[in-house]
């Protein structure tokens, strides 16, 4: 049944938004790939996803990160996939192993081993626009390459995940140990040895109560200023589900009782009020992100006195951590027990800058050497505004010639049709947790995807348009130092300058005319109206289901 007169259209003999077969290479399987691979399952037909994953098992950030104490800086009942609950949290805040354990049970649950190619790292990818795919270089574990191609690229590669050395003179000729946070040695001991942590970054305030609790001695190299963050969620009470459950404001140490887990497990509609009552809390402290807000005003300056109170008589302590900026500048870290390891009589804090390490230890720009059996350096990531791996778009232009990174909303790139980043740079990292974002976005792009499977003969290239929302009001624009801003105190602010539910809202619905869409046949864009048949009528002819007729208004329908 020609739908079109004029003579030169071609009308594909297939039922309106037949899903023709696209195949899309997601990199890595962290959070992200888990989640490409889980929705992919729900949401598309006819598709082909592979996972590329570097390292030999899944877990990303979690598989990745063996420092002592790390754990999340959010609430356990906070850092899960927003649709996948974990009753079973055993603290209020968990640790990377546990969490580790929860995305190893979601990958096992979901069966979601099909898409995943282990020990595998994507080297580079390059747009081949005749084709509408990209082709994807590739390296396996044992040095040998591949090239595989897809019509979608994701790169769900993670921002905080190359790991880097401080450039200090003479690092590697120290003799001891040598550890960062993100590759910390298995089975280091450091019970009864002196060690040295440089940075005062997230992964230092976690790691520096374990090492102090058993090494002879810790000197902490602090160049900088931060807070300490106080118990996020501690009014939420659980008393209903154990009366003996702990004191909410000793949240921080909190164990979950039996009692607590069961009601969890057994009543998923209290967890789920609990999961809410906690994450409101977290969200509803949005205005402290606002310069000069109210409750800007009021927790700086609660942070701050807590702070001074927690490190006692040490005047000189307070002088140097206590920041002046505003609280959230840098990512905020609960830090239990932190202040008090600083003020432990096995710890130092040196202030200096570190002119060189040799190989018993360090030296200071004061001259003073310090000798120690142990070096870490907590000293962060570089971190990934651009991708470590080389992409190419569009007439051969290269993503990391660009001077800085030009993102649209945290997920698309001018000029790099079908390339989607999960929460990259403009992404949500400074409020709250990361997974709801993640969430959505994937939703996002899966849709595009979708869009694209659904229109036969038409190639669809989104290009984005450079995207730049006012950031003036937030007190990232503050001057302090943070990865936020690359590392630099006054640099371009790299993640989303709005709340979470701000970010939510924004990419919950792809606004589809914030693209271009570039059409294989630009004459015939009307060919995914097909032969006047939908996809239901194929499938069950005459039994063909009618969803719009219903009982309830408001319940959602579709035609297939
Ligand atoms: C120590 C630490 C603690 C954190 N704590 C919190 C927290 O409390 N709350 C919070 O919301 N967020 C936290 N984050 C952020 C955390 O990274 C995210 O919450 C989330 O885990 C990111 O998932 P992802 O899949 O995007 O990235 P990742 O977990 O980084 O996974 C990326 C994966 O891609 C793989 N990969 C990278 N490059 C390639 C390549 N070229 N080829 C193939 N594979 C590749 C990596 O090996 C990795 O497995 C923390 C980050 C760190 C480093
Ligand atoms: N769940 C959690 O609580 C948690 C734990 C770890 C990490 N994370 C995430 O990962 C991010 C990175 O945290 P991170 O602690 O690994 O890194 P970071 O925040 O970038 O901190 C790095 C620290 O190392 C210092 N440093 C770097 N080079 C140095 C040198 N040459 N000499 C002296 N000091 C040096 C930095 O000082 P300057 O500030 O002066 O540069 C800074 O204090 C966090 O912001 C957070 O998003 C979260």
């Amino acid at each position: 049944m020609p739908h079109a007169a004029e003579a030169e259209m071609y009308v594909p003999d297939a039922p309106q938004c037949d899903f023709q077969k696209i195949r899309i290479i997601h990199v890595g399987m962290g959070a992200s790939g888990l989640l490409a691979a889980h929705k992919a399952r729900k949401m598309l037909s006819n598709y082909e996803l592979v996972c590329y994953e570097k390292n030999d098992t899944v877990g990303g950030t979690w598989y990745e990160n063996r420092y002592p104490g790390c754990a999340c800086d959010i609430p356990a009942h906070t850092y899960t996939f927003p649709f996948d609950p974990n009753p079973d949290w055993s603290g209020y805040y968990a640790y990377a192993p546990e969490i580790q354990e929860y995305f190893l049970r979601f990958y096992k649950k979901h069966d979601l081993e099909p898409f995943v190619v282990l020990s595998t790292e994507v080297l580079s990818a390059e747009w081949h626009d005749l084709e509408g795919q990209w082709q994807v270089q590739l390296r396996r574990k044992d040095g040998t390459t591949f090239e595989d191609t897809c019509n979608i690229l994701i790169n769900g590669s993670g921002v905080l995940t190359k790991w880097k050395w401080p450039a200090i003179d003479g690092l590697h000729d120290f003799k001891g140990t040598l550890a960062h946070s993100a590759y910390w040695p298995k089975s280091l001991d450091w019970s009864g040895k002196s060690v040295a942590v440089i940075g005062t970054g997230s992964s230092s305030i976690q790691m520096v109560p374990q090492l102090t609790a058993k090494a002879s001695h810790v000197t902490v190299f602090m160049r900088n200023q931060t807070y300490i963050a106080p118990q996020f969620g501690a009014s939420i009470t659980n008393e209903e589900a154990d009366p003996e459950s702990m004191n909410p404001a000793a949240a921080g140490k909190h164990q979950y009782t039996e009692k607590e887990k069961c009601r969890f497990r057994e009543d998923p509609e209290y967890h789920l009020k609990y999961r809410q009552r906690m994450e409101g809390s977290i969200v509803g402290g949005w205005d402290m992100f606002y310069r000069s807000s109210d409750l800007n005003v009021q927790v700086r300056k609660y942070m701050q006195e807590q702070m001074r109170e927690r490190l006692g008589d040490r005047d000189d302590l307070k002088e140097r951590i206590i920041p002046v900026w505003s609280p959230g500048c840098r990512r905020l870290t609960p830090g239990e027990g932190y202040l008090e390891a600083l003020i432990a009589k096995n710890v130092t804090c040196n202030f200096d800058n570190i002119v060189n390490v040799n190989e018993t230890g360090l030296q200071t720009i004061k001259g003073d050497p310090i000798n120690v059996d142990i070096l870490v350096c907590a000293t962060g990531f570089d971190v990934q505004y651009q991708p470590h791996f080389r992409i190419t778009g569009l007439s051969g232009q290269i993503m990391q010639e660009q001077n800085e990174p030009n993102v649209y909303a945290s997920i698309s790139c001018p000029g790099f049709p079908n390339y989607f980043v999960i929460n990259g740079p403009r992404g949500n990292w400074g409020q709250g947790c990361a997974l709801p974002s993640h969430e959505v976005q994937m939703e996002y792009i899966l849709q595009c995807a979708r869009e694209n499977a659904g229109r036969p003969n038409q190639e669809y290239a989104p290009e984005a348009q450079r995207h730049e929302p006012a950031e003036s009001h937030s007190i990232w624009s503050e001057e302090c130092k943070s990865w936020y801003k690359d590392n630099t105190v006054d640099g371009r602010i790299h993640i989303w300058p709005g709340s979470l539910l701000h970010h939510l809202k924004y990419l919950k619905h792809p606004r589809y005319e914030h693209y271009e869409i570039v059409y294989k046949d630009p004459d015939n864009m009307f060919a995914f109206l097909g032969n006047g048949r939908t996809i239901g009528q194929v499938k069950f002819g005459a039994e063909a289901p009618v969803p719009y007729i219903r009982n309830e208004e408001d319940l959602p329908w579709d035609i297939e």
